[in-house]
């Protein structure tokens, strides 16, 4: 039997929707949740990742700004800009967009976000509070929190599942293993995470009830490393190669994910496709965390 597809694109419209409703019900409160994405150059991928950022959150009802900065800006000056921001009571998730050019050090402009409005999860502080787990945890990174909310809302039991990890990015792997393995709700898993210096992947991946594969490798998991009846989740976007556009004519990339999926679709119970799985969950639990953190600040919880 064919697996149920989950659909990421039609899951994240959905969250959408219910924090639409929950901004316009702060708004009658007067608190409008403010976010900031701060873009240094102009990399075409960055500029299409922050555009997706922006326009979802002006359609959610967002007090939301775009701060372009030019390509030589200096690390002081960005420093200086995310302070700013640090102190905007009208800003409560401030987004540095990823990578930086090379002459700005990364983690020390990561570090300097108020770890209160740091939305992306990425500050030292916010993964101690992930690892601690419970109520301390307060932003959890955007990619692996909309993994979480695609697999309970695909109807799976966490508690006391098999969950195998594929990759142990400080992005996808280690948050999504430490989410997965946290007491309470989607979650209490037994968590095994995998990785180049694993021996025996196959082995392991065939045990999993819930297998999540961020490995960056097309097509690395095998149909046969597929338990029947599992849960897929396929974080891997891979660039293929390239086609014309139906739509517009224009010359697109072939994505490809980390699993096989038309042959591991007839194994799996459910499956996440790429494009349209893991990645609109991204952007959707980005606005999440901005209205946690709006009402945070505004004492609303
Ligand atoms: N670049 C690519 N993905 C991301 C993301 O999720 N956050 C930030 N800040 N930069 C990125």
């Amino acid at each position: 039997m064919s697996a149920t597809i989950i659909s990421g694109k039609d899951i994240a419209a959905q969250i959408r929707e219910e924090l639409k409703k929950e901004v316009a019900e702060m708004k009658e409160k007067g608190v409008v949740p403010g976010l900031v994405t701060i873009l240094v150059g102009k990399n075409p991928a960055s500029i299409s990742y922050v555009t997706g950022k922006q326009k979802t959150a002006h359609e959610i009802g967002f007090n939301s700004i775009q701060d372009d900065q030019p390509d030589d800006l200096a690390e002081a000056d960005l420093l200086k800009l995310v302070e700013k921001y640090n102190k905007d009571t009208k800003i409560h998730g401030i987004l540095v967009q990823l990578p930086l050019p090379k002459h700005i050090d990364e983690k020390k402009v990561l570090n300097a976000i108020d770890p209160d409005k740091d939305v992306d999860g990425f500050h030292p502080v916010n993964v101690g509070r992930l690892m601690i787990g419970g109520n301390e945890a307060k932003f959890l990174p955007c990619t692996p929190a909309g993994i979480q909310e695609l697999i309970v809302r695909a109807g799976f039991e966490t508690a006391g599942a098999e969950v195998v990890v594929v990759g142990r990015s400080n992005i996808v792997g280690k948050p999504i293993a430490n989410i997965m393995l946290q007491k309470g709700k989607g979650a209490n898993a037994t968590v095994t995470i995998v990785h180049t210096g694993t021996k025996n992947l196959e082995e392991h991946c065939k045990r999993a009830d819930i297998l999540i594969v961020a490995a960056g490798v097309p097509g690395l998991v095998k149909p046969e490393w597929i338990k029947p009846g599992a849960c897929v989740i396929d974080v891997g976007v891979n660039r293929v190669g390239e086609k014309k556009s139906e739509k517009t004519g224009k010359m697109v990339a072939i994505l490809r994910g980390d699993v096989d999926f038309d042959a591991a679709k007839e194994i799996a119970g459910a499956i996440t496709p790429v494009p349209g799985g893991v990645g609109p969950m991204t952007i959707t639990m980005l606005m999440k965390n901005t209205v946690k953190s709006a009402k945070i600040h505004a004492g609303m919880v």
